[in-house]
């Protein structure tokens, strides 16, 4: 089995450059990028899916993934699971299994004593919890009768709302796993690496910045924002992660088979056999690993969580530029919200208030300006937005420490400058074919992001390197919406007094 997996890892995949497809596709050059440069650059009803990352890179994964489906079908544990009945009980379930190894001379004590553990957890089998005495009961009928009615009902319930949870969880692992084999496929181990650089370069810049910080030397916090930024890097979701997953698969698969050998391979056995595997600690399925798969990211200090898709642009993406606004963009957002603090339980123990106000009046501004079919600015945004835009600032200083020389000359698979393209890029990892509207989650609060137009026309309007690339005048939509530039560290940042 490890031969057919090891087979498929090397099968070999080329990339594609997602964000030079997509904007030669799409770029509306009629629309003046100074007006509303989202729309410019993600326009409306030309066919972009409602969710353009996500929805593109849930396509190149499936397709990679069912290159070679049915190595999978191989392992019985996903085969068997994947066709278990799931509208039988399991007492009853169990009750056909003892009634058939009782009355063809299969091995009864086995069974029982495989159950003793999971429903007593006893150290040793003793009185009530005990089962053996079932056994020497002649009447098969009987006795599995009364082991049925032995899983009283609350441990039936248990059980088996327990089994659902392990079956869920393992067919979300077995997508996972896919996609893993597909993402090995496509390797973009040198897209992680080339993100990690973007990272410890946005570390040392930032750690620059704090160092000159007004208001951060004022009130004696540039030491403890120094040493919480040192912390944090990239979590490597796909070397480590990835092998152990599919060991722990491998091992799931073991102990399910070797558990059904033991009951003749019978079908009878695979409820009882796939509970035992999902009553073993040692093969519980973590599923917060699995979402990583995705177009998403996320920071919990010190980690760093990138989706496949940044990894995927930085690779094979050919221009830096487009690297650096894409997926430079998203760790510098990702790092930015470590340097944010919205509220008191934020690791920051000191933030300034002229910046939270800074940030909130850009976003307050552009929603006034872009609003589609709805926005709003709200006091629960203020991490999110000023991760944005601390993570543009971020992101741009990188392309110019990387592109130097070459922020006016032209990329000529777009006819654009590398300044260009780096705004282009970051529009596209936010580009939505809908109209924007605020964001309310499902248990009807409202989401902490701002809307997609929102949030790229806000951090991009007032940098004064977009100005620059496009040239845009003053009296633009784009600058017209634009606040003094939010400087939130660096020696330009505000004072803000000890107090
Ligand atoms: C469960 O569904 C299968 C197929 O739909 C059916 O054959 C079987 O009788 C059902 N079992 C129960 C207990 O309803
Ligand atoms: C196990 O398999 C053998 C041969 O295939 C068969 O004779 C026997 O009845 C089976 N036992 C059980 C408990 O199913
Ligand atoms: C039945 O299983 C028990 C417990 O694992 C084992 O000790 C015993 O040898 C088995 N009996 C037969 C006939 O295989
Ligand atoms: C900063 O803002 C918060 C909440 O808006 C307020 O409670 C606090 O007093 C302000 N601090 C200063 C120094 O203005
Ligand atoms: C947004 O601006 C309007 C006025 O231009 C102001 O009344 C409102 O309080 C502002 N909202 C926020 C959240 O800053
Ligand atoms: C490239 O863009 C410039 C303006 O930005 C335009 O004048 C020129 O004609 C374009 N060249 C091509 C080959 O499309």
């Amino acid at each position: 089995m490890r031969l057919v997996l090891l087979f498929t890892f090397f099968l070999s995949a080329n990339g594609f450059d997602f964000i030079v497809e997509n904007l030669k596709k799409y770029v509306n050059h009629d629309a003046d990028p100074c007006d509303d440069f989202y729309r410019h650059a993600c326009p409306l009803d030309v066919g972009i899916p409602r969710d353009l990352v996500f929805l593109g890179f849930q396509d190149i994964l499936a397709k990679n993934s069912l290159k070679n489906p049915r190595a999978w079908d191989k392992f019985s544990v996903k085969k068997d699971i994947f066709e278990r009945p799931r509208n039988e009980t399991f007492n009853d379930k169990i009750e056909e299994l003892y009634l058939h190894l009782c009355e063809n001379e299969g091995n009864t004590t086995l069974m029982l004593k495989h159950l003793e553990p999971i429903l007593f957890n006893p150290a040793e089998c003793r009185g009530r919890f005990c089962l053996a005495y079932i056994r020497d009961d002649p009447n098969c009928k009987r006795a599995a009768k009364h082991l049925n009615s032995k899983l009283s009902r609350d441990m039936a319930l248990y059980l088996s709302e327990s089994l659902i949870e392990y079956h869920n969880q393992f067919f979300e692992f077995v997508t996972f796993i896919q996609i893993l084999n597909a993402i090995l496929d496509i390797d973009v181990r040198d897209g992680i690496h080339l993100v990690e650089e973007y990272l410890e370069d946005m570390k040392k810049i930032a750690i620059e910045w704090v160092q000159k910080t007004p208001w951060a030397i004022n009130n004696e916090v540039s030491k403890s924002i120094k040493s919480l930024i040192e912390q944090i890097y990239l979590f490597d979701n796909y070397g480590e992660n990835l092998r152990n997953s599919i060991d722990l698969f491998i091992k799931i698969e073991k102990a399910y088979t070797d558990c059904k050998a033991q009951y003749n391979d019978s079908k009878k056995a695979v409820e009882l056999c796939f509970l035992i595997v999902s009553q073993d600690p040692k093969l519980k399925i973590d599923v917060e690993t699995l979402s990583f798969s995705d177009a998403n990211a996320y920071y919990g200090l010190p980690s760093i969580y990138m989706g496949f898709a940044y990894y995927y642009v930085a690779q094979f993406t050919e221009a830096v530029s487009a690297k650096i606004g894409f997926s430079g963009g998203c760790v510098g957002h990702e790092f930015g919200h470590g340097l944010i603090k919205s509220t008191s339980a934020d690791d920051l123990t000191y933030f300034s208030n002229n910046s939270r106000n800074c940030i909130q009046n850009q976003y307050n501004s552009t929603c006034k300006e872009f609003v589609e079919q709805s926005c709003d600015t709200y006091d629960k945004q203020v991490d999110e937005n000023g991760a944005d835009i601390i993570g543009l600032q971020l992101a741009y200083e990188l392309l110019e420490r990387h592109c130097k020389d070459d922020l006016k000359t032209i990329y000529k698979p777009l006819n654009v400058t590398h300044q260009q393209l780096f705004f282009y890029a970051t529009a596209v990892s936010y580009c939505q074919g809908k109209r924007s509207h605020t964001i309310t989650r499902m248990d009807g609060t409202l989401d902490s992001h701002a809307s997609a137009n929102i949030r790229v026309n806000a951090m991009i309007s007032q940098h004064p390197g977009f100005k620059d690339a496009f040239q845009c005048s003053k009296e633009s939509r784009m600058i017209k919406s634009a606040v003094d530039q939010c400087i939130i560290y660096g020696e330009h940042a505000p004072q803000t007094r000890k107090h």
